[in-house]
């Protein structure tokens, strides 16, 4: 439980042992002077009760004992927390979007995955961002957590220190698949993660539109396994015929490229009967029109599969 795979693991943790520890100190000392008062002035032994009023020496003492080690408690976390904010110069910059509900982590040179993968014993600044709304980065193993707010650019900044997969979790409950937006955090080494930063991602059409489809979270709302989530499957889309109410009118119309260019850009336009209308913002300024022609020939690939 204390082996710390990142530089502030130690410093957290004893920042925690040291709380944990007045706290039990107090548990027990409480308990103990109430039981051991239970006993000395109970009914029989002390039949009268008697006031006792203003001993001015108690009243300093039980305030500035508890202000002192409160006091302490709070400089030993900030001394702690001090260093997760200023970041060293050298730190290697990432960017990750933490969205409703999944990971995106973005490299210097463009490579964009959903697995933060770092190399061992180098310093990391990741660049927080949220387009929709509050999630927070949350690396147990690492002992950080920071808020992801929308409109507000955050970091946090850490050098992991022990290679190995470790859990990265959302800690700010951000909607019905909160529970589901996790990703891993890798870390080998430098000669591994240069290797793999230098690696390409996906080429094929197809596979580039299921990334785009991760990458901006569609695939939260929009299963690809036939199960229903805020808005329809994905699966077996394409050239099916749907039932959609526009502008209050029911008809029918064949999902082809047409119809998805038009989901995508105006969401709300055309509902799927049985589903509600504003869930899903316009997509017109984050997906290209090349991105579209990825996702459409992903949805055609899969068109072609057995069922
Ligand atoms: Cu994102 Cu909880």
């Amino acid at each position: 439980m204390f082996e710390g795979a990142s530089n502030f693991a130690k410093g957290v943790d004893g920042a925690f042992l040291f709380i944990l520890a007045i706290s039990f100190f107090f548990l027990i000392g409480l308990s103990a002077v109430m039981i051991w008062f239970m006993i000395r002035y109970n009914r029989k032994k002390h039949p009268k009760a008697e006031q006792i009023k203003d001993n001015m020496k108690l009243e300093v003492a039980w305030t500035i004992i508890p202000f002192l080690i409160v006091m302490l408690m709070f400089y030993y976390g900030y001394v702690v927390f001090k260093p997760m904010r200023i970041v060293p110069k050298d730190a290697m910059e990432v960017n990750v979007t933490g969205m409703m509900w999944s990971w995106k982590f973005e490299y210097a040179n463009g490579k964009i995955t959903n697995e933060l993968v770092l190399p061992v014993g180098k310093a990391v600044k990741l660049n927080l961002f949220s387009p929709d709304v509050i999630h927070s980065l949350y690396i147990p193993a690492f002992r950080i957590k920071e808020d992801l707010v929308p409109g507000k650019e955050n970091y946090m900044w850490f050098i992991p220190n022990i290679e190995g997969s470790y859990e990265i979790l959302c800690a700010e409950y951000c909607g019905l698949r909160h529970s589901f937006m996790e990703a891993k955090t890798r870390i080998v080494t430098d000669e591994e993660f240069q290797k793999w930063l230098a690696e390409p991602t996906p080429i094929a059409e197809e596979d580039k539109g299921l990334a785009i489809l991760q990458n901006n979270a569609c695939i939260s709302c929009h299963s690809l396994d036939g199960s229903k989530l805020v808005g329809p499957t994905f699966k077996g889309l394409f050239g099916t015929e749907r039932t959609v109410i526009e502008a209050g009118k029911e008809r029918i119309v064949v999902a082809d490229s047409a119809y998805i260019k038009r989901a995508i850009l105006e969401p709300d336009k055309e509902i799927v009967k049985g589903y509600n209308p504003g869930m899903m913002r316009a997509y017109d300024k984050v997906i290209t029109a090349d991105d579209i022609k990825s996702i459409i020939a992903y949805f055609e690939s899969q068109s072609k599969l057995p069922k």
